[in-house]
């Protein structure tokens, strides 16, 4: 990562289960964790990689983390690195999901370097009635291959 340091921007407000992800990857890079609330765009200089990342809810990424990527000002060079996870109750449209955001990154001349997405506990509405979908995931598994996701971003950033 150069001398850059790593931020992860994350959201995780119905089970803690992209907080967790959020973690083990930032375990790898050595990375920071902050809310979009409190990251104002001029800290982005500081860093030379950024993570995105919530849960899904109605589709989308969290509403802050959405915002937050909205407002913010298209960045002057390329070249600028960022990444997004998530965690949802139903994985296959993940790619679906990320899509928007990712779009308005690269857009606004963002590299969008990787993704990760894995399954996440949800007793949303009538689930909580049966116990809720995915009761222990984040799993040790999930998490590891959110490290190894890490790891190869790290890897792909090392000068060849
Ligand atoms: C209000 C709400 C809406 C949700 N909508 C979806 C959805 O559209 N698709 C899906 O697969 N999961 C959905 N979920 C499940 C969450 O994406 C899943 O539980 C995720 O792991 C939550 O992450 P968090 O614990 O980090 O907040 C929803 C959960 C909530 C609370």
């Amino acid at each position: 990562m150069g001398n850059k340091k790593t931020l992860i921007i994350c959201k995780s407000v119905h089970h803690q289960n992209t907080a967790k992800v959020a973690q083990a990857i930032a375990n790898v890079l050595d990375a920071e964790i902050c809310e979009p609330e409190n990251v104002p765009y001029a800290r982005l200089d500081e860093y030379g990689l950024i993570g995105l990342g919530s849960g899904i809810y109605f589709g989308r990424f969290h509403s802050a983390l959405r915002r937050w990527v909205y407002e913010m000002p298209s960045v002057p060079s390329q070249g600028r690195r960022v990444f997004l996870f998530s965690t949802s109750g139903l994985s296959f449209l993940w790619r679906i999901w990320h899509w928007p955001i990712k779009s308005r990154l690269q857009k606004k001349g963002w590299d969008v370097t990787g993704e990760f997405h894995c399954r996440g506990f949800d007793s949303v509405g009538p689930l909580w009635l049966m116990g809720g979908i995915n009761r222990h995931h984040p799993n040790d598994r999930d998490l590891e291959h959110a490290a190894s996701f890490a790891r190869d971003l790290l890897l792909r950033s090392q000068p060849r």
